[in-house]
Formats: structure tokens, sequence, C-alpha cells
């Protein structure tokens, strides 16, 4: 057993660590419910942050600035003149390039500036260039439920669910939408066999166990949604599901079986 670190809400110093090691930053750690409550753990937990493992730490250095480089023309601005390699997702048509592909701290000449002292040795660190990645803040600017998603991402980053990161990394939203795809949904169904093969018999109708058993997991969408953010009542037969080419067409961009009646926002 690992040591409990953050005695308030008895969590252990291995899932901390787990956190840190897949990307995750003090405000993701005080959702887990890490530090906020008596705070005697943040000086160890912030000690474990700056021992963190950066990604840049495998990468030759010369090849990473010409990669950040690289990166600076595809990116360079106006963003705008630059193609996608595919159409806007559904909903997206009316976004700003700039409302997901976030401007990088710092003018242009202080990014190459940085980027050029940690090259010659005399920065700890790079700097991001022109434009940062598209992370998960990104998306829940404009998607945000309020902590009722029954799947919020930043669970994900628990030590138990290092297997389904592995495989399909559902901590960050663009694993399951992939954007200029044209679509909704890039990964779905297929997702949930990574979390959900066992189930307490005695509650559940359908008999879910045997459909795990079976390897239904195609069925999974046809009678729940995901985020929880329809409000539908959930069939409790197979003949009353939602047909399995409606569950695509809708994941590919087409109209909602589910409701058109949603928790929160008009789809937000
Ligand atoms: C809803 C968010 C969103 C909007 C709006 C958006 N992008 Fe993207 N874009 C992404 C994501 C996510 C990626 C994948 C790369 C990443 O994660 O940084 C990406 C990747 C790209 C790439 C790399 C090649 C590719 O297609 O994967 C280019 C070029 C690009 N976007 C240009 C644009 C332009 C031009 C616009 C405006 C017309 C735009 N993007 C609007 C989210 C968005
Ligand atoms: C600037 C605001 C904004 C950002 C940033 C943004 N979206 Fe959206 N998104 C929207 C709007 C507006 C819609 C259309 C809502 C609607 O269907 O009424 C939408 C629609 C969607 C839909 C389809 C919803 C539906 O029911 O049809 C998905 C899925 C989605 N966004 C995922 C994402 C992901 C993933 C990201 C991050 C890469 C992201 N969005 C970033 C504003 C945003
Ligand atoms: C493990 C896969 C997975 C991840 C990770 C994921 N989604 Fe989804 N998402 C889905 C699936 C499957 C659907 C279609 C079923 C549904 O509507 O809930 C969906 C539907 C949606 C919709 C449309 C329905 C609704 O809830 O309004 C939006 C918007 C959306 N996702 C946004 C996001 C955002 C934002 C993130 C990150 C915070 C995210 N998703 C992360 C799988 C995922
Ligand atoms: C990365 C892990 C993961 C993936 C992938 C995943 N789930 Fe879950 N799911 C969870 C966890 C964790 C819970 C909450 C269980 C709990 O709190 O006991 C949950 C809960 C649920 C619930 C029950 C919510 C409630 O009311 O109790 C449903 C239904 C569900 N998931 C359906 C799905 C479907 C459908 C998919 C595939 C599209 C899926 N899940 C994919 C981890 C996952
Ligand atoms: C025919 C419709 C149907 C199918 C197919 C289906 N479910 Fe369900 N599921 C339900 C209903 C209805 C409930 C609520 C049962 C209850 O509350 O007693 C439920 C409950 C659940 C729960 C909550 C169980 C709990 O109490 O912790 C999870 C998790 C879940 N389903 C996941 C899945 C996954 C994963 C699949 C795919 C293998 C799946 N379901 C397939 C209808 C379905």
């Amino acid at each position: 057993m690992s040591r409990i670190l953050c005695e308030c809400r008895e969590i252990t110093r291995e899932t901390v660590q787990a956190a840190i090691d897949d990307g995750a930053t003090l405000k993701d750690l005080k959702r887990l419910g890490c530090t906020v409550q008596c705070g005697s753990c943040l000086p160890e937990v912030e000690d474990m942050l700056g021992k963190r493992r950066a990604w840049w730490a495998d990468i030759h250095r010369p090849a990473a600035l010409a990669a950040a480089m690289g990166l600076a023309v595809l990116f360079a601005p106006p963003l705008e003149d630059l193609l996608a390699s595919g159409p806007e997702n559904t909903g997206h048509d009316g976004l700003e390039c700039a409302d997901c592909h976030l401007e990088a701290p710092g003018t242009t000449r202080q990014q190459l500036q940085a980027n050029t002292q940690w090259l010659l040795g005399s920065r700890e660190t790079p700097a991001d260039f022109v434009h940062g990645p598209v992370d998960n803040d990104a998306c829940e600017d404009c998607h945000d439920r309020d902590g009722e998603d029954r799947h919020p991402p930043f669970r994900f980053r628990e030590a138990r669910f290092e297997d389904a990161r592995d495989a399909i990394a559902p901590q960050y939203c663009v694993s399951c939408h992939q954007e200029h795809q044209g679509g909704r949904v890039t990964n779905g169904g297929e997702t949930c066999e990574h979390c959900h093969e066992e189930f307490e018999e005695e509650v559940l109708e359908p008999d879910h166990q045997a459909l795990a058993d079976d390897g239904r997991f195609e069925t999974c969408l046809q009678c729940h949604d995901f985020h929880d953010n329809h409000l539908f009542d959930e069939p409790t037969s197979l003949d009353d599901a939602i047909p399995l080419d409606e569950v695509q067409a809708y994941q590919d961009g087409g109209e909602d079986p589910y409701s058109t009646k949603k928790r929160f926002g008009d789809g937000r």
C-alpha cells in the first residue's frame, strides 16, 4: 500500500505521483481533492511537481528546436490563412481559430530568444512557440459542465486508470474528439471496454455482465450517452435501444438520437 499523502481526502502518494507523471498541474490535483482542505500536503505536492519528468527531457535539443521552428512556420500568424487537415467539427463552424489555438505567452521574439537560450543550455525549459497545444482547458472554456459530467477527463489521471490511459488516453478531450474531422466523436463505443468489464450483477437490467463477457461494447452507446448531458430515459431492453446506425450517424455529425433536451447549454 502506498502512503497516504493528503490526509483529509485519503489520497495516496502513488495516486498523486501517477497524476503528475501524466501531466497533471496543481489545478488538476486540486480537482482531485488534493491540497484544498487543510493544505498541509501542499509543500510535498509542490516538491513532487518540481521534480516532474518533463516531456522535453528525452528529446535531443536541436531536434526539438527544429520541430518548434517547423511548428512556428505552420502556426505563424495569420493562422486563418493556413489549411487545417479537414473541415470543422459539428457546431464549430462559427469559431475563430484562436478560440482553440491560444497564443503562447510572450512575443515571437521573446519566444525565439528563450528557445535559443534553452538550445545553448542557459535555460532549463523550452518556451511554447507562437501557439501552444490545444488542451482540455480550451475545450472546457466553452463546454463547462459545472462538475456534472459523469466522465470528467481529470478523474482519469487517477492511478487505477493507468491501463486505460495507455490504451485510449481518456484524460484528454481530443482523444475522443479529434478536431478538423467534420464530425462529433472520433472514438466512441470502443472506449467503454477499457473501464467497464465488470458489473454488479443484481442492479442491472439488461444483463450487463453478459453483454460485456460477449464483447458487445458497441451496444453501450445505444442506451447511454457518455457525458450524461442528455435528458432521456435509458432503455431497459435492447429492443427499445437506439439502432446502431443512428448512433454512428450521430458520432459522424448527424442528428442527435438521444434527446434535444440537455442539462447544460445547447450542446455546450
Ligand atoms: C474547436 C477547436 C479548434 C478550432 C476552432 C480550430 N482548431 Fe485547429 N486544431 C485543433 C486541435 C485539437 C488540433 C490538433 C492538434 C493539437 O492538439 O494541438 C488542431 C490542429 C490544427 C492544425 C494542424 C494540422 C491538423 O489539421 O491537425 C492546423 C494547421 C490547424 N489546426 C489550423 C486551424 C485553423 C486555420 C483554424 C481556423 C479556421 C483552426 N485550426 C480552428 C482545434 C481547433
Ligand atoms: C469558443 C467556444 C468553443 C470551444 C473553445 C470549443 N467548442 Fe465545441 N462547440 C462550441 C459550440 C458553440 C458548439 C455548438 C453547440 C451546439 O451544438 O449548440 C460546439 C459543439 C461541440 C460538439 C458537438 C455538440 C453537439 O451536440 O452537437 C462537440 C463534441 C464539441 N463541441 C467538442 C469540443 C472539444 C473537444 C473542444 C476542444 C478541442 C471544443 N469543443 C472547443 C463551442 C466551442
Ligand atoms: C473517452 C471518450 C471521450 C472523451 C475523453 C470526451 N468525450 Fe465528449 N463525447 C464522447 C462520446 C462517445 C460522445 C457521444 C455521446 C454523448 O453525446 O454523450 C461525446 C459527446 C460530446 C458532446 C456532445 C454531447 C453533449 O454532452 O452535449 C460534447 C459537447 C463533448 N462530448 C465534449 C467533450 C469535452 C469538452 C471533452 C473534454 C472535457 C470530452 N467531450 C471528452 C466521448 C468522449
Ligand atoms: C477511462 C474509464 C472509463 C471509460 C473509457 C468509460 N467509463 Fe463509464 N464510468 C467510469 C467511471 C470511473 C464511472 C463511475 C463509476 C463510479 O463512480 O462508481 C463510470 C460510470 C458510468 C456509468 C454510470 C453512471 C451512473 O449513473 O452511475 C455509465 C452508464 C457509463 N459509465 C457508461 C459508459 C459508456 C457507455 C462508455 C463508453 C462510451 C464508458 N462509460 C466509458 C469510467 C469509464
Ligand atoms: C438496453 C439498454 C442498455 C445497454 C445495451 C447497456 N446499458 Fe448500461 N444501463 C442501462 C440501464 C437502464 C441502466 C440503469 C439500471 C439500474 O439503475 O438499475 C444501466 C446502468 C449502467 C451502469 C450503472 C451501473 C451501476 O449501478 O453502477 C453502467 C456503468 C452501465 N450501465 C454501463 C454500460 C456499458 C459499459 C454498456 C455496454 C456494455 C451498457 N451499459 C449497455 C441500459 C443499458
